[in-house]
């Protein structure tokens, strides 16, 4: 009986339909609002433990990559567990190349957990300056337990004094304190790798509590032995999702596996680029 409606029940259910037409407009402002001061867009860290002659398809994936993701790239350029000793025409020619592509570079350096003399972390660093044109230092097996946050901190600042944009990532690949961020009010890194193992092992991470204070944007989580066919729940779009649930605004997931992870891209790069873009992690 739609025609028996009386007109004030009508109207009256036309206002509380515009009500709540209303209030859904001002819930959604008010959550994208909320959204925007926390969900950022994540950014990709590449270790590309790879030499560019040697693999040069992994390195124009790269640069692929950061054309999808214009300054949402960075590539871990490694070597020879560093810079090596001499400048390599290939590497000159490979960041140069992903600089074109809007992504950047960041060279390998190990610490020994902050046991490897400081005098010669700083000497790879002068040579990772010296030849070749890349925007920050990612450092390797460095400390997590209190003690070496001064070692650190002086790394990060001879660093900067190279020139102040540079990027610098610290990778203890586990769970660290946060005076390993800002030890005694000031910077010990840009980012920290805060998660490095399997796939299977991300789905399973939690962050520690300390980080909810900082923007994700300070944290990186690598996963390794991925794959893209989802089997109960677990392909590399669930382990994105994941990271970024746990406030890692860094990610990188591959399929390649130990002992070396970090020796090629995964077949599925592209589409693991393409699902970052589209920002299907967001809630
Ligand atoms: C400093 O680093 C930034 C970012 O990597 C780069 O764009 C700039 O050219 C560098 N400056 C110099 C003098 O090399
Ligand atoms: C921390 O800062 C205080 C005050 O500036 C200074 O006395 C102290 O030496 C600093 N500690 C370290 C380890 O840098
Ligand atoms: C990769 O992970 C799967 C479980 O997800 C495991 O069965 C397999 O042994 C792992 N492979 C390697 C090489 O680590």
């Amino acid at each position: 009986m739609a025609f028996s409606i009386d007109s004030h029940a009508h109207s009256t259910s036309i206002s509380t339909f515009l009500i709540l037409a209303l209030f859904a407009a001002a819930t959604q402002l008010v959550y994208h609002h909320r959204l925007g001061a926390e969900a950022a867009s994540m950014q990709v860290m590449v270790p590309a433990y790879f030499n560019p002659t040697g693999n040069a398809a992994a390195w124009a994936a790269l640069n692929s990559a950061a054309s999808s993701l214009p300054n949402r790239v960075v590539a871990i350029a490694n070597p020879s567990n560093g810079p090596s000793t001499s400048q390599q025409s290939d590497y000159v020619a490979a960041i140069s190349s992903l600089h074109s592509a809007s992504g950047r570079v960041v060279g390998y350096v190990y610490s020994g957990y902050g046991n490897r003399a400081l005098a010669s972390v700083k000497a790879d660093i002068d040579s990772w300056y010296a030849f070749y044109s890349i925007d920050g230092i990612f450092i390797d097996e460095v400390a997590n337990t209190d003690g070496e946050q001064s070692y650190y901190q002086q790394l990060y600042q001879y660093i900067k004094s190279k020139n102040s944009s540079s990027l610098v990532v610290n990778n203890p690949g586990t769970s660290t304190l946060s005076s390993y961020l800002f030890y005694n009010g000031t910077r010990v890194a840009d980012v920290i790798c805060v998660f490095e193992s399997s796939g299977a092992a991300a789905l399973q991470w939690t962050t520690q509590s300390w980080t909810s204070s900082y923007d994700p944007s300070n944290f990186l989580a690598l996963a390794y032995n991925t794959s893209d066919v989802d089997v109960e729940d677990f392909d590399y779009g669930d382990v994105i999702d994941h990271a970024y649930q746990q406030r890692a605004g860094w990610v990188y997931v591959t399929s390649d596996t130990l002992p070396n992870p970090w020796d090629t891209v995964p077949s599925y790069f592209s589409n693991e680029i393409e699902y970052i873009a589209e920002d299907n992690y967001l809630p």
